[in-house]
């Protein structure tokens, strides 16, 4: 296969293989996982999510805990966000501002409690707006999305930084679902400057921001900077007054966040998503979501199928919209060819059911689906494509899940041989399978 494209090198490094992953096989040590959880001190003001409350329930419902699974040693908590391995990655923060239900501040989403934590109270004339240099004010929330990235690279080694991307578009996914169901804007920011935000919120090289979210309407007021006067709080401990350290290094990781971290020729995305849901039925959805864990091997209809490709293909609004190409094996989907389609096209007729399965780490989510996708790209602004790629995995995630049918992230798969399969040379940035 002709390889002109010089792709983004970290992506190139973690790719797996047959080989790869039988050479390098991961063995793990659950007694010295990682927290997923992080706590701001108690000495913080907390404001109970009260999901009586619209905008307590929004908050709630972009990664809120929704599921409890009990085990003989071991209690854990599933998530409305889901994520690689459900080892959640990503923090949330926002700032607030003239919204009923907080006073106006910067605010960190506390998962373990249900709680808003109130790490800074804005004064009138100042906001993150004057941080971020944003033009003007905005009344509403505005959310910022991070990685602990050794969550992941705990488990997944130097692939995780793939996985933090991949979470936190699904976190903007959950941003956008729950913004629909309350009427509010919705727009992401990608171009900003990290150091500076890293800073401000007192990280160290544990964590780092991905993403900005506009659920705000905007005002001609300006705002002054803020001093946020924060801790550094580490996202790996359980108990932060342990000495022992958790966290080891990754400089792959590292690097590939730094050189990824300045967008380059952005295209802006002015349109708006136009979703058409029962919102009292999308709510229920978006508080069930579930990863679905193996198929029976049913059909779905083909007005089941075209409504979940039409939500995958409504414009995603930001600063940098990069292209995705949506590749897909059709399995089982009654009235349709089955066969391997680019963007709604077949473009192979043939059964390949086995293939995907094989093509996903021979997991059989891939061959027992009705749908196997795989997304791709061949653009350059890797955090933000990558993300792009989780926000379309969360949509099939909802759009399914609306319609009683299953749907399951696959993080894993061999990479060039996708490409060859595909026979397109790019970048495979996430596999997902849709089915009964
Ligand atoms: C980026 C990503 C990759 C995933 N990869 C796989 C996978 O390869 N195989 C699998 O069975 N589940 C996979 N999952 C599903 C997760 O295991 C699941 O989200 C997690 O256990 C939490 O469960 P929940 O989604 O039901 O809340 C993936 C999920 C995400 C978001």
């Amino acid at each position: 296969m002709k390889q002109f494209y010089d792709f983004f090198k970290y992506h190139q490094e973690t790719k797996h293989s047959y080989h790869s992953v039988r050479v390098f096989p991961n063995r793990l040590d659950w007694n010295n996982q990682p927290s997923t959880l992080k706590n701001y001190p108690q000495n913080y003001k907390r404001i109970d999510l009260n999901t009586n409350l619209d905008n307590h329930n929004f908050l709630y419902l972009i990664a809120g805990v929704n599921a409890k699974k009990v085990y003989p040693t071991v209690e854990y908590y599933l998530r409305v966000n889901p994520s690689a391995g459900a080892l959640y990655p990503n923090e949330i923060y926002f700032q607030v501002r003239n919204e009923d239900g907080f006073e106006d501040g910067i605010y960190h989403f506390e998962i373990s409690s249900s709680n808003a934590t109130l790490l800074y109270k804005l004064k009138e004339d100042e906001g993150i707006e004057g941080n971020l240099e944003l033009e003007g004010s905005y009344d509403g929330f505005i959310f910022f999305i991070s990685s602990v990235y050794y969550r992941s690279s705990w488990k997944y080694k130097n692939r995780a930084f793939r996985y933090c991307l991949l979470d936190a578009g699904h976190i903007l996914g959950s941003i956008e679902a729950s913004s629909y169901l309350f009427d509010k804007e919705f727009s992401i920011i990608y171009d900003f400057n990290r150091e500076k935000l890293n800073k401000l919120f007192a990280f160290d090289e544990k964590e780092f921001f991905n993403s900005l979210v506009l659920c705000a309407k905007k005002t001609n007021a300006s705002k002054n900077p803020i001093l946020l006067d924060l801790p550094t709080v580490d996202g790996l401990k359980v108990e932060q007054n342990s000495k022992e350290e958790i966290f080891e290094k990754n400089e792959l990781i590292e690097n590939a966040y730094l050189l990824s971290s300045k967008i380059n020729n952005k295209i802006v995305q002015l349109h708006k998503a136009n979703f058409v849901y029962n919102k009292e039925l999308f709510k229920e959805t978006i508080f069930k979501r579930r990863s679905i864990r193996g198929f029976s091997n049913k059909s779905i209809s083909k007005v089941e199928y075209e409504s979940i490709l039409n939500v995958l293909n409504q414009a995603i609004t930001s600063d940098c919209d990069e292209q995705i190409d949506i590749y897909y094996v059709v399995n089982r989907v009654e009235n349709m060819p089955i066969g391997l389609y680019k963007n709604g096209k077949l473009i192979k007729e043939g059964d390949f059911k086995s293939k995907a399965g094989y093509l996903c780490l021979e997991q059989d989510l891939g061959s027992s689906s009705a749908v196997t996708f795989y997304l791709t790209s061949k653009d350059k602004n890797y955090q933000a494509l990558y993300q792009k790629a989780g926000i379309i995995g969360h949509r099939l995630y909802l759009a399914s899940n609306y319609m009683q049918i299953g749907c399951s992230g696959i993080g894993a798969y061999y990479d060039d041989e996708v490409c060859e399969f595909i026979d397109e040379y790019c970048m495979v940035l996430y596999s997902l399978a849709i089915g009964n």
